[in-house]
């Protein structure tokens, strides 16, 4: 979504800003801009289209002694994607020019009331309001950080503002509520960014800034006040802890290739220091702190979104048959609107790769006055529900840049598994096993993508496809949810996901010819359940792509085509199953020629609601 980047300092601001915009393109965007201001020239270059678009106009144009530029990516909300919508937007007599991320919710009350007043609006973003509203309070205020809070109390919704004037090249001034805003601490400069990445190859010190505060950004100094309590605060810098290697794509030629490969580390990091065999500990340092207070958790709501919801739906089965406490999965957009009863012994845990979507954190902000315990399991290190939440679990699967999600996912059922591993206090009977086979993982996972081949060839065969059925029992239910999702994002092509045992109520009444079904049918109890419905679409001359154990001999009388994966617990086969159905999606999407880390309409990071 929507990208924020900043630079005040004593070099030229144009390299810094564009190469922060371009470590954020991985999340998804149809426009960019930037604005600098050098001795109170103003010059501002956006157009529709990715900054590499933007760099030729740069070169051409661009004011390189400017050591002032703020920049954006923009994604679509208010407003069709057009060079007149791109960010910075500006008031009227085009002195104060604003990015922001998030929606002003009362935009259109405040269109109206500086409309009245004489202010022309030529866009039809929601954004365009700041840059007026903050001059028109600053025809009384004079003060120009006056005016900028008076306009920020003003506004409704969610947003990560920063804002430049003509009369003061000095001075970023950057606010936020409901959207991350982090100010990178430089060598005689300052960045202002909506996301760590952006600013991380130029320092790894960071200031987050928390909701409802503001703040002056200068080349030495940073100030920062809290608005609602009116006074000024400041804090340390703290340290960026990602690698960044793992961001580049190296050899591959998409993230999402480098990021399924990724996932024997990924698992593999999600359990360093936190499983030993000898003596089978479960250690999870993140949440020691709370130890006390889950010994009293009855009840767990999981909340999230996309794929870290499905990724909760096998935490649920998980935490459940381990752990044996009950757990609920709710999408975060809908928890935040439900009136559900909510006593003292739940506990809230929020799932996000990012740390930053929207609805995960309004459900995490619900029930901050109810006094329960509030968990996260978060890649995104230092990101806002990381610390908005009591205790938790970091994932460690290091930036993912793929909008489609593929190894946060593996990364998450692994501490999901390490969670109800840690809440059963070794009381399960699955607790040795499945601590034993987790470390095993990897390189069962290995076996798996050395079929990438195979799937490759699959995925030219289906590829014309224009529906899909993925089923599963039991923990491959979920798994079958996220292989529908994965397809449907990526390649365009319509797929949802069944429980098998569903099949009657409904979907069978789809299966023709030319509605092929990717049957989940690993080795378990529910084999031959999960075999029959293979069985009725067969019936029904619907072709069968399926993923069975290794050994297994029935699954390949039934299915046209079987990926096998190596023989694995029932409740980890999750992590053997998702990704040859991610491979899938991926070759698909190649051999159809789409873009595979930027699938249109879609965003890496929901920051709106
Ligand atoms: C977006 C991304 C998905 C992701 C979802 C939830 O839709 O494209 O890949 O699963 O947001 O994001 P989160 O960062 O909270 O896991």
């Amino acid at each position: 979504m929507c990208g924020i980047v900043g630079y005040i300092g004593n070099s030229s601001a144009i390299t810094p800003v564009i190469e922060g915009l371009e470590a954020l393109e991985y999340r998804g965007y149809d426009s960019a801009g930037i604005t600098t201001i050098s001795d109170k020239k103003t010059l501002t270059i956006k157009q529709i289209g990715r900054v590499d678009s933007l760099k030729p106009a740069i070169d051409q144009d661009g004011d390189k002694t400017a050591k002032l530029a703020i920049g954006h990516t923009r994604w679509a909300t208010h407003g069709v994607p057009s060079n007149t919508n791109a960010h910075p937007h500006q008031n009227t007599s085009g002195t104060i020019f604003v990015v922001h991320n998030g929606i002003i919710e009362n935009y259109q009350t405040l269109r109206a009331m500086l409309k009245k007043d004489g202010y022309k609006f030529v866009s039809e973003t929601d954004t365009e309001v700041i840059p007026n509203l903050i001059d028109y309070f600053l025809k009384a205020e004079k003060d120009f950080f006056s005016a900028f809070k008076l306009a920020i109390k003003e506004l409704e919704g969610a947003y990560a503002i920063a804002a430049v004037y003509a009369n003061d090249p000095d001075s970023i001034f950057v606010a936020r509520l409901s959207s991350p805003l982090v100010i990178g601490v430089g060598e005689s400069a300052h960045y202002v960014a909506s996301d760590a990445t952006a600013i991380m190859q130029h320092t790894k010190k960071v200031v987050y800034l928390n909701d409802y505060e503001v703040a002056v950004v200068k080349k030495a100094k940073v100030h920062i006040e809290d608005l609602r309590a009116n006074i000024n605060t400041s804090r340390e810098a703290q340290e960026l802890e990602h690698d960044l290697e793992t961001a580049e794509l190296g050899q591959y030629e998409h993230f999402m290739a480098k990021e399924i490969d990724e996932g024997p580390q990924t698992i593999q990091s999600a359990s360093r220091g936190r499983l030993r065999l000898d003596g089978n500990i479960v250690k999870l340092g993140g949440l020691e702190s709370v130890e006390a207070q889950l010994k009293y958790i009855d009840r767990i709501v999981i909340v999230a979104c996309g794929t870290s919801y499905y990724a909760g739906l096998v935490g649920e089965y998980l935490i459940e048959e381990i752990a044996g406490i009950p757990v609920e999965v709710e999408l975060a957009s809908e928890f935040k609107y439900r009136h559900e009863p909510f006593s003292r012994s739940t506990a809230l845990l929020a799932i996000s790769q990012s740390g930053e979507t929207a609805d995960t954190i309004a459900a995490l902000k619900k029930v901050e006055d109810y006094g329960v315990l509030r968990l996260g399991v978060v890649n995104a290190v230092g990101s806002t529900i990381a610390r908005m939440t009591d205790a938790g679990v970091y994932c460690h699967a290091g930036p993912e840049r793929s909008v489609a999600s593929t190894k946060a996912f593996l990364a998450q059922v692994t501490v999901l598994a390490e969670i109800a591993l840690y809440l059963s206090q070794g009381r399960s009977l699955l607790y040795k096993p499945v601590l034993k086979e987790l470390l095993q993982l990897p390189d069962k996972l290995k076996t798996v993508l050395e079929q990438a081949e195979k799937i490759e060839a699959l995925a030219k065969k289906y590829r014309h496809y224009r529906d899909f059925l993925y089923i599963g029992r039991g923990y491959a239910y979920p798994s079958a949810l996220e292989g529908a999702l994965k397809l449907k994002e990526l390649s365009y092509i319509h797929a949802e996901a069944f429980a098998a045992g569903e099949m009657k109520h409904g979907p069978l009444a789809l299966i023709d010819e030319h509605f092929p079904t990717f049957a989940l049918i690993p080795d378990g109890d529910l084999l031959e359940k999960t075999l029959s419905n293979v069985q009725e679409i067969k019936a029904r001359s619907g072709p069968v792509i399926a993923i069975a154990t290794k050994g297994n001999k029935s699954v390949a009388r039934l299915a046209d085509d079987v990926i096998y994966i190596p023989p694995s617990l029932e409740q980890l086969q999750p992590l053997l199953m998702v990704p040859v159905m991610q491979l899938f999606a991926y070759y698909v999407t190649v051999h159809k020629q789409l873009d595979v880390d930027k699938p249109r309409n879609l965003a890496k990071s929901v920051t709106v609601e």
